[in-house]
């Protein structure tokens, strides 16, 4: 897929061809919106929707603008009522790896991917990160690359292990988007000491015994604030439980033509002893600059 920034906006010959910079917005607004019928920004003859087919694009758009619209569809088709709707994605070396064995993973992808990663923030409610990811990289979750709101920032603490080290985090300081620390409801009075309550999501029984967060609780304490729309954006221990406790509707795995070797693993969990028993999800890929992104769709398997 050509998705780079200059790419996207290039004019077109054809007057009557539109193309992926007038799409991105409207894509954007019908994401965001809880209805069909809650778009603003829907010109006549540019998409239409249908219970049975979801949205549908009208007229003709150029080569980028349809494959855009191929790519996001699934995420815009989703609209149950106040349903949560879950996706991730990882970059990831040949090899496996979302990061060196130091925690350096600026950039396994290439720029057209980045691109993909804010773009897919500018579409979900909340953007979910685990605590690893916040220690190593400091990230700030914004859509600073793409035009579209900024998702609310959650970062995944159970047990607040970022506990006396948030002070420099850019998602506490920036100003630029809501942010959650989600942790147990045990460890609810020590977050809001140090970030406030408006900033703590504490979710009760967050914690199975083996420590290992239950995520269904997650989904649900976020989806109660009105974020259904989940973007899970790593790392790999994260997507990991994520995709092994079947909360994930659709996984985007960004292949980079690098390889690692005893790096940071991307998906790593206990699966079935038979190959039969394996799932094989269905898959689309879409090629982004040097990268390959695999398109899952985990609701599905061959
Ligand atoms: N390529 C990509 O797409 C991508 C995306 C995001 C991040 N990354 C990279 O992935 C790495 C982080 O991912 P990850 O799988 O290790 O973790 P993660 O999924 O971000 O976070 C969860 C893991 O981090 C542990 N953890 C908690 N607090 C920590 C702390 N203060 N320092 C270090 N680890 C802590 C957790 O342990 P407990 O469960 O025991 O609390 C858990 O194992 C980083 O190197 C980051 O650069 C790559």
């Amino acid at each position: 897929m050509n998705a780079s920034p200059q790419s996207a906006g290039s004019p077109t010959l054809n007057a009557d061809v539109r193309s992926a910079s007038g799409l991105w917005p409207i894509l954007v607004d019908i994401a965001r919106a809880r209805r069909p019928g809650d778009v603003s920004t829907l010109p006549m003859d540019t998409l239409t929707w249908a219970t049975d087919i979801g949205w549908q694009l009208q007229g003709r758009w150029d080569a980028q603008a349809l494959e855009l619209f191929d790519l996001f569809k699934p995420l815009l088709d989703f609209r149950a009522a106040g349903a949560a709707w879950v996706i991730a994605q990882l970059g990831q070396s040949l090899d496996g790896c979302v990061a060196t064995r130091t925690g350096d993973s600026s950039f396994i992808n290439g720029p057209e991917n980045l691109l993909h990663l804010h773009r897919l923030r500018a579409m979900c409610d909340a953007v979910i990160v685990g605590a690893g990811t916040v220690a190593a990289d400091n990230p700030r979750l914004t859509t600073r690359r793409v035009a579209g709101p900024h998702p609310t920032r959650v970062l995944l603490d159970p047990q607040l292990r970022l506990s006396g080290h948030l002070e420099s985090a850019h998602v506490f300081n920036d100003g630029q988007a809501p942010t959650l620390w989600l942790c147990d409801a045990r460890w609810r009075n020590e977050a809001v000491a140090q970030v406030g309550a408006d900033r703590v999501l504490a979710v009760r029984d967050l914690l199975g015994d083996d420590t290992t967060p239950r995520l269904a609780h997650a989904v649900t304490a976020l989806q109660s604030r009105g974020l259904t729309r989940l973007f899970v954006e790593g790392g790999g221990v994260t997507v990991s439980r994520f995709l092994a406790q079947r909360c994930l509707d659709r996984l985007h795995l960004a292949v980079a033509p690098i390889i690692i070797g005893d790096g940071r693993p991307g998906l790593r969990f206990e699966g079935p002893a038979r190959l039969a028993d394996c799932p094989r999800p269905h898959c689309r890929v879409y090629r982004m600059g040097p990268d390959h992104l695999w398109d899952l769709d985990l609701r599905t398997s061959a």
